[in-house]
C-alpha cells in the first residue's frame, strides 16, 4: 500500500437540519447569506478580515503595526500591538454594567456554589497577580497549574495573563510523573495546586502528588496551595504557602501589563504518538481574537445567557471556552467540579434545570456515556432552558447525534459539532447555528477566514467524498507557534508532511456540498485488503445497532488481507454478550456499509480505556489484539483496572 493511496469513505448520512427559523431571527449570524458575505470578505482579504475584527472586538492598548508577518512555518499576528488577555477579559466590562453581572457561577460536586461577578473576579485576579509577582513571577517566567476544576483555576490563568507569565495547566487527573515531565520540560517556577478536589464523592488527593513530583523539580521555587478539601496534608516550610493566606498580604489593585501581542500566554501539553508530550505554545493578541469570535458566533452568547462548557480547563476546551472566550465576550460560564454520575447519572441534566443553562458544549464521549445510562436521566427533568448544544473532541457519530437532538435539545436546539485541536487554539471548522444547515456527524465547514481542505498525501486536493488528509492552508491569529523547546519538531510534525499547508493528522472528506466528515486521526486509518479505512465510521456503524453503546476498531496483522478489523464493543446496559449477538453485530456493519468493513473478530468489554479527555486509546487496543499486551506509555490512561480487564479477558 502506498503512502499516497487515499482513505476510502464509507459512511452516508442524509438528514439535513435547517437552523430554527427562531432561533436565526435572533442569532448573531442571522443567514447564510451573511455567513456567505463574512467568508467572501474574508477569502478576497483575509488580513483585512482579521484586522477589522481585532479593532471592533478586543482592545488594544496600542495598535500593532503589521497584521501577520509570515515566514513559515512561523506565523506572528499583530505585530507591535499591545494588549492584555486578562484586561479583555476583565477590566473593560467593569466601565459598564457587566460590572455586576455573574462572571462565573461554579458548582462543586459536593453541591457547594459560588458565583463570581465581574468586579470580583476583576479583585481575585488582581490580588493573586500581586502574589506572584510579590513571590517573584516576572514576565516570561513558566507556573504549572495543577488544580481541580475551581474558580481558582481560571483566577490564577488570567492572574498569569495579567502579568505576562506563561501558564502551564496541567489536568487534575494526571499522576505526579506526568507533572514532573511537564514542569521540567517548561521549567516552571511556581506551581499553584490545591490539597484535593472531588470525583466521584472521592477526594482526588492533590498535594501528596505535588511533594512527590518536586522532589525531581529544580526549577520550581515556591508552591501555593488552594485549601479546598481541608484534608491534611504536608506543608513544607519556605516553599509551600496557602492561597487565602497570601491573598490577605497584597492589594487589589494591579495594572494589567501592556504586553506584546506575541507575548506567550500559555502552554498545554498533549500526547504525541511517540512517548514525550507535545508542549503546545501559544501567545496573546491572536489567540485572544479567535478564541472571542468563535465563541461570540458559534455559541451565539447573549448577555443574558449561561453558557455551559462541561470541559475540564485541563484541556485546550476549557482554555479557550470556560475561561478565556466566554469572560472576553462578558458572558455568564457555568463550571461544575465533578462527575456527570454523581450523585445520580442526572447531575448535568439536574444542573442544567436548576441553573436555567441555556447552552451545553460537550463531548460525544459524555454523550454516549449518557445515552448508556438511559433517557429516563434527562426525560426526569426540565431542560426547556436550553437553546443551543455543542460537541467537541471526536467525531459525534449520527446516532448519538441524534440522540442529543431528541433527548436533549427536544428537537428544537440547533447542535453545532465543532472541529479543531490543541493546537488550532479554537474552533476551525463548525455550523453556524443561525446560518448552517447541519447534517449528523459533520462539522460542516470551515469558520470564516480559516482555509481547510482534504488532500492526498502527496498535497494533491482530492474529489468529492474521497477520503485524504485535513490540511489548512493559510495561518490562522490562533494557532500554535511552536512545541515549547522544539522547534524542530514544530516543523516536522505539522509543517512538513505536506508541502506548504499545515497537517492537522485527521482523516476527513468532503461531500458533493463542501460538507466535512472527519474520519478520525490518520494513525488510527485501517488498512484492510488495500482499502484504508477511517475507524470512526464503522464505530458508527456498529454504535447504530440498538445493543451497542460503545465501540472501538483496530487493525490486526492477518496475512491474507494485510489487516484484520477487531472490534471492541461495549453493550447497552442490560443487554449480555453472546455469541449469536457477536454474528448478529457482523452482520449489521456488512449491512450499514459493506462487507469490506465486517469486523473479523469482535470482543465484548466492560469499558474502554480512555484518554482523561474521553478519547479512545486505540493505540493500547490495538497492542492488546496484536501481542495479548501493553508495552507504550499509558500515562494519559484514565483507569488502569479497564486495561487490566481487557487484559485478563484476553488470556
Ligand atoms: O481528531 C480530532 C479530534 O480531536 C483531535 C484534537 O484533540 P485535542 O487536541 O485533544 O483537542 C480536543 C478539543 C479541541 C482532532 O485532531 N476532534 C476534535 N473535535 C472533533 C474531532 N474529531 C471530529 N469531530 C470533531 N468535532
Amino acid at each position: 500500500m502506498s503512502a499516497n493511496t487515499n482513505i476510502e469513505s464509507v459512511q452516508r448520512e442524509d438528514r439535513v437540519f435547517e437552523p430554527p427559523p427562531e432561533f436565526a431571527a435572533k442569532a448573531h449570524i442571522k443567514s447564510m447569506a451573511e455567513l456567505e458575505a463574512l467568508r467572501a470578505e474574508a477569502t478576497s482579504d483575509p488580513e483585512g478580515f482579521w484586522a477589522r475584527l481585532a479593532e471592533s472586538e478586543l482592545h488594544w492598548f496600542k495598535k500593532w503595526d503589521t497584521v501577520l508577518k509570515w515566514e513559515p512555518p512561523h506565523a506572528e499576528w499583530f505585530v507591535g500591538g499591545k494588549t492584555n488577555i486578562s484586561y479583555n477579559c476583565l477590566d473593560r466590562h467593569l466601565g459598564t454594567w457587566r460590572r455586576n453581572k455573574a462572571a462565573l457561577i461554579w458548582e462543586g460536586e459536593p453541591g457547594d456554589t459560588r458565583t463570581l461577578t465581574y468586579q470580583q473576579m476583576h479583585t481575585e485576579v488582581c490580588r493573586f497577580a500581586n502574589v506572584l509577582k510579590r513571590i517573584g513571577v516576572e514576565k516570561g517566567d513558566r507556573v504549572a497549574l495543577y488544580l481541580p476544576l475551581i474558580p481558582e483555576l481560571a483566577i490564577a490563568m488570567l492572574a498569569c495573563a495579567r502579568i505576562g507569565a506563561t501558564h502551564s495547566v496541567v489536568f487534575g487527573g494526571f499522576s505526579s510523573t506526568a507533572l514532573v515531565d511537564r514542569i521540567n520540560d517548561a521549567q516552571c517556577k511556581v506551581v499553584v495546586t490545591a490539597d484535593g478536589g472531588w470525583r466521584r464523592g472521592n477526594e482526588v488527593k492533590l498535594k501528596p502528588a505535588v511533594d512527590e513530583a518536586l522532589k525531581e523539580t529544580p526549577s520550581v521555587k515556591s508552591c501555593i496551595v488552594v485549601q479546598r478539601t481541608k484534608s491534611k496534608i504536608h506543608m513544607e516550610s519556605g516553599r509551600d504557602h496557602w492561597w487565602h493566606e497570601l491573598i490577605e498580604t497584597v492589594d487589589a489593585n494591579c495594572a494589567a501589563e501592556e504586553l506584546d501581542s506575541e507575548q506567550p500566554l500559555f502552554i498545554l501539553y498533549t500526547s504525541g504518538t511517540t512517548g514525550k508530550p507535545k508542549g503546545i505554545l501559544h501567545t496573546t493578541g491572536g489567540y485572544l481574537l479567535q478564541a472571542h469570535l468563535t465563541t461570540k458566533w458559534i455559541f451565539d452568547i447573549k448577555d443574558e445567557d449561561i453558557y455551559w462548557c462541561t470541559a475540564d480547563i485541563g484541556w485546550v476546551t476549557g482554555h479557550s471556552y470556560v475561561v478565556y472566550g466566554p469572560l472576553s465576550n462578558g458572558a455568564t460560564a457555568l463550571m461544575y467540579e465533578g462527575a456527570p454520575n454523581w450523585p445520580e447519572p442526572d447531575r448535568f441534566w439536574d444542573i442544567i434545570e436548576r441553573h436555567r443553562v441555556n447552552i451545553l458544549y460537550t463531548a460525544p464521549t459524555a454523550i454516549r456515556a449518557f445515552i448508556k445510562w438511559g433517557e429516563q436521566w434527562p426525560l426526569k427533568h426540565d431542560l426547556s432552558s436550553l437553546r443551543l448544544l455543542g460537541t467537541v473532541g471526536e467525531p459525534i457519530n449520527p446516532e448519538a447525534w441524534m440522540w442529543y437532538h431528541r433527548i436533549i435539545g427536544r428537537e428544537r436546539c440547533p447542535i453545532v459539532d465543532t472541529w479543531w485541536q490543541t493546537e488550532t487554539g479554537a474552533i476551525m471548522i463548525t455550523p453556524l447555528p443561525g446560518a448552517t444547515p447541519t447534517k449528523p456527524g459533520s462539522a460542516t465547514k470551515p469558520f470564516p477566514g480559516i482555509e481547510a481542505d482534504v488532500m492526498t498525501r502527496d498535497g494533491k486536493p482530492v474529489g468529492a467524498n474521497e477520503g485524504g488528509y485535513l490540511v489548512i492552508k493559510k495561518p490562522w491569529p490562533a494557532m500554535l507557534r511552536t512545541i515549547y523547546g522544539d522547534d524542530e519538531r514544530y516543523r516536522e510534525q505539522y509543517w512538513s508532511q505536506i508541502d506548504g499547508v499545515y497537517f492537522a493528522g485527521d482523516g476527513a472528506r468532503k461531500d458533493r456540498d463542501g460538507y466535512f466528515w472527519i474520519m478520525g486521526r490518520i494513525d488510527d486509518v485501517i488498512n484492510v485488503a488495500g482499502h484504508r479505512l477511517g475507524t470512526a465510521e464503522i464505530e458508527s456503524a456498529l454504535v447504530s445497532h440498538e445493543a451497542v453503546a460503545e465501540a472501538a476498531i483496530v487493525a490486526k496483522p492477518d496475512d491474507l488481507k494485510g489487516s484484520a478489523i477487531v472490534a471492541f464493543v461495549t453493550l447497552e446496559g442490560g443487554r449480555v454478550p453472546t455469541d449469536e449477538l457477536k454474528e448478529e453485530l457482523r452482520k449489521h456493519v456488512t449491512k450499514e456499509i459493506g462487507a469490506l468493513a465486517r469486523p473479523d473478530e469482535i470482543r465484548f468489554a466492560d469499558a474502554l480505556p480512555k484518554t482523561r479527555s474521553g478519547k479512545i486509546m486505540r493505540r493500547l487496543l490495538r497492542e492488546i489484539a496484536t501481542s495479548g499486551s501493553v508495552a507504550g506509555d499509558v500515562t494519559t490512561l484514565e483507569d488502569f483496572s479497564v486495561l487490566e480487564k481487557l487484559r485478563t479477558e484476553e488470556e
